[in-house]
This record gives C-alpha cells, sequence and structure tokens, in this order.
C-alpha cells in the first residue's frame, strides 16, 4: 500500500473555527491517499463537517485525530475522532433521532452523519463531554 511514504498519515488537531478549512483539507488528503472513490469521500466530508459543527457550537471546540486504518480484510480506510470537553448529551437516543436539535437548526447532523459513515461511536457524559468517532471504508 505504500502508507509508510513518509507523507501525511495521522493528525490530531485543536480545532477553532479558523482552522475547519484546514481539516477538512487533510481529510480529504487522507482519504485521497487511500484511494477512496470520490462518493465516499464526499459523503466523509458531509459528516466531518456536522460532526465539526457539532462540536464548536454545543462542545466549545475540542481535538480532532485522523487517522488512516484497516479492518481485518485489510481493508483500509479513515477513522475520524471528535472530542470535546463541553457540557454532554443527556440522552443520546433522542440527540441521534432526525429532527431533534437543541440548537433551532436542522437536527439531522448525528444521524446524517451517522447514515454517512461505515462505522459510527458516540458516547457522552453530562458535564465532562463528547467522543463521536466515524470510520469511512475506501469501498464505501
Ligand atoms: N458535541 C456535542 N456536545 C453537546 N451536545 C451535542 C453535541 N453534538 C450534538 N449535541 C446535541 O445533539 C443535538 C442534535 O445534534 P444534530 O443532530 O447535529 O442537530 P443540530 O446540530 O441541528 O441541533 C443538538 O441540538 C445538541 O443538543
Ligand atoms: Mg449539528
Amino acid at each position: 500500500m505504500g502508507l509508510n511514504d513518509g507523507t501525511f498519515q495521522r493528525g490530531s488537531y485543536n480545532l477553532k473555527r479558523s482552522r475547519c478549512h484546514f481539516f477538512k483539507s487533510r481529510v480529504k488528503e487522507l482519504s485521497t491517499k487511500i484511494k477512496m472513490g470520490l462518493v465516499p469521500q464526499t459523503m466523509l466530508l458531509t459528516a466531518a463537517s456536522e460532526l465539526v459543527r457539532n462540536m464548536l457550537k454545543y462542545g466549545n471546540g475540542g481535538i480532532v485525530q485522523l487517522e488512516i486504518v484497516s479492518n481485518n480484510n485489510s481493508i483500509t480506510g479513515v477513522r475520524l475522532t471528535f472530542e470535546d470537553k463541553g457540557p454532554g448529551i443527556v440522552d443520546i437516543k433522542l440527540a441521534m433521532k432526525d429532527g431533534y436539535t437543541t440548537g433551532k437548526s436542522l437536527g439531522m447532523g448525528l444521524p446524517g452523519a451517522k447514515r454517512l459513515s461505515s462505522e459510527f461511536y458516540i458516547k457522552s457524559a453530562v458535564g465532562k463531554g463528547t467522543t463521536v468517532t466515524i470510520i469511512k471504508w475506501k469501498n464505501g
């Protein structure tokens, strides 16, 4: 696969609004590097945008990690982890429902990101923060 060719393959960023564009470029760079198709790449970027938006809007910003990962069948993918130390989510099941929002917006961010991802994990503790991890495999 030539993943150890010295070019960018993982990173960790403390996100502020000004660094969003930089972060999205790195996601694109990683997914291009593993030859992810254009459709899954666009899905990943859309999911990432929603999760960054939530982190900035509700979680007071936080850290994003980007990594190339592979599964048991040596399929590669991109894993993104969004970790904030914001107020947390009281009812995750409710927050995952289409149309649920406390921010007067569409309430499609979390459920949309889940649908667009290959794998989606969320954990949250009230008063401590929220961590969302997604993986997009290169073939979908
Ligand atoms: N990182 C987060 N920290 C705290 N609450 C969050 C976070 N992300 C999402 N939420 C909560 O989950 C709700 C649903 O999120 P989402 O589906 O993205 O819809 P929207 O952003 O339009 O409200 C938000 O309104 C908010 O209450
Ligand atoms: Mg949202």
